[in-house]
This record gives structure tokens, sequence and C-alpha cells, in this order.
């Protein structure tokens, strides 16, 4: 039977960021910018281009922010309108579609992502449902989940976002095996593994942050206990599901930054400033005077 429509997206926005510590002590890692906008606002545009209309965010403490920026703020509206800054004024009433809602769900404890995606059940009920990592930052031609929709009405399955990794870093992600390949970028899974490290990774075929998935995870996520890192994991929840549904491997097109690490947060930082459009030229004259100074 032919899933439902992919409408819902689920934001797990109630880790702790201690890679980023001291900025996300008070602050919450998905506000970090990059240029002008905060790293969660580029995943709602992203799930809302690929159909999203029910925003579900997984908060935890300190991350009142999230709230107050998908919010309407009447009186800096009120302000920007009286100075004539008609600009600003768009810009603020863009951030979200009035078509589109935010649920907001506490985790109690950040007892791991599984535990998050789990806390979003009442709201996403029985129907397919986006997970988005804010902090994989994916610059494409086409937004990664619009993407991602477009293989799953074609397989009617869950799909992974997945990309080749350095083989020494297969300890900071879900790798994924193949039972085998079905397209040129696509790839029914055999086996899915949390974090195993480089000597006994299967594969370098890593999860970054995108996955569509059918309800039944629910059941699996209830079912499992802690894996890697004490945590209830995403990855194990998957691992269970492929034993009764085929889940799928997507070999996505676009450039994905790590912006849950300091270095692909400012490699993220740089390339977008160079692309922006009343920045860019500005920002490249910059550089070009500053790159010859190196040590
Ligand atoms: P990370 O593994 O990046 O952890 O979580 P983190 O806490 O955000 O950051 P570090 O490693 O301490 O620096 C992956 C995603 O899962 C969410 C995080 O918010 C992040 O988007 N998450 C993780 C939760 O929502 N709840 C959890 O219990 C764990």
């Amino acid at each position: 039977m032919p899933h439902k429509a992919v409408k819902t997206a689920v934001f797990p926005v109630a880790g702790r960021g201690t890679r980023f510590l001291p900025i996300t002590k008070a602050s919450p890692k998905e506000m970090l910018p990059i240029v002008d906008k905060p790293l969660i606002q580029y995943a709602v545009d992203e799930a809302l281009s690929a159909g999203a209309d029910t925003l579900v965010f997984i908060t935890g403490s300190s991350k009142r922010a999230i709230e107050d920026h998908f919010d309407s703020n009447p009186e800096l509206e009120a302000v920007l309108q009286a100075q004539g800054k008609q600009d600003l004024l768009d810009t603020l009433r863009g951030i979200l579609p009035s078509w589109a809602s935010c649920v907001y769900i506490r985790q109690p404890a950040p007892l791991g992502l599984g535990h998050a995606v789990l806390c979003a059940r009442p709201v996403v009920g029985d129907a397919p449902f986006m997970v988005h990592l804010a902090d994989d930052l994916i610059d494409a031609t086409v937004p990664c989940f619009k993407q991602m929709v477009e293989v799953f009405a074609a397989y009617n399955g869950s799909v992974l976002g997945v990309q080749n990794v350095p083989k020494q870093d297969t300890d900071k992600y879900g790798i994924v095996t193949l039972e085998r390949k079905i397209a040129p970028r696509i790839g029914k899974m055999s086996h899915i593994v949390e974090k195993p490290k480089p000597e006994k990774a299967a594969s370098t075929l890593a999860v970054v942050g995108r996955y569509l998935l059918t309800p039944g995870i629910f059941d699996d996520l209830s079912k499992i206990g802690k894996g890697a890192g004490g945590e209830i994991q995403l990855t194990d929840g998957i691992a269970r599901l492929m034993q009764r549904e085929p889940v799928y491997a997507f070999e996505f097109e676009g450039k994905r930054y790590d912006c849950g690490s300091k270095l692909g947060y400012l490699q993220a930082t740089v390339e977008y400033a160079l692309k922006h459009p009343s920045l860019g030229t500005d920002f490249a004259n910059y550089l070009r005077e500053l790159v010859p100074k190196l040590p």
C-alpha cells in the first residue's frame, strides 16, 4: 500500500552541543548563524521546500531562542514599520509562511537521538515523516529533502541521506552496508551500525542528518534500550525496522557541511558568505588580501 504524503518534519534540537561550549551553555547550537540566518532556519526552509507543513521541534533546556525565532515579534515589527524599514520587515515576516505550523515538544532529558524522535510520536501519528539534524547543513540545487521525497515516492520505503566519509571518521556516524544497488545513487540497505571503529566499519557510507522514515520506526524505538554512548540511538531503531521493511540509502546531490564541528561550521560560514548576494564581492576581496599573508 502506498504511504501517505510526507507533511511533518521533526527537528531534534535537545542535544547539549558540548563541542561548541561555552557558546552553547545558554544558547542553542541550532541558533548559530551562517552569515545572517541561524542553522535551524536553513533546516526549516529545506523541509518546507520538500512539502512539510508541520514542524515539530524536540527541545530541551536553553532552547527558548528557537521558539522566539519562529514566533512573530509585534513590538519589533512596529518599530521597523515606524522607521520605514520595509526590507527588514519583509525579512522578519518571511521567516515562516502562514500555512506552516510549529509544535514544540520537550524531551525531558537528552537520552539520545532515538529517544528524541520517539517524543514526536503523538504529533506524527501514522504517517511518514522527515527527521532533520540542523547541524548538517546541505547546500544543493534541489534541496536534499526534496530529492529524498522523490526517492520515497518511487520506492515506498524509508530513505536515509548518506555520503562517503573518510575511513578514520566512521566512529562519528551511523554507517550503512548495502544489500544491493538499485539505481545509480540508491541502494537497499542490509545493515546499519552506530559509530563503528574504523577497523570494524563495513563501509564508509555514513548517514548525515537526513532521514525520511515510515511510522513503523516508533514501535522499534519504544523497544530498544541504550546503545552506543549509553544513548537511545535512532540507528538501532532503524536496524530493527529493516527486519520488517526495506530501508534505502540515498547518495544525495549537494555539498554537506558538518556544522556540529567548529571546522565544518567555519567552512560553511566562509562559503555561504562568498555566495551572499550583498556581501559576497566585498568578502571575496577581503579574502584575496588576507590569504597571501597567511603563515
Ligand atoms: P549530536 O550527536 O550532534 O549531539 O546530536 P549534540 O548534543 O547536539 O552535540 P555535541 O556532540 O555534544 O557537541 C545529534 C542531533 O540530535 C539531537 C541534537 O540536538 C542534534 O541535533 N539530540 C541528541 C536530541 O535532540 N536529543 C538527544 O538526546 C540527543
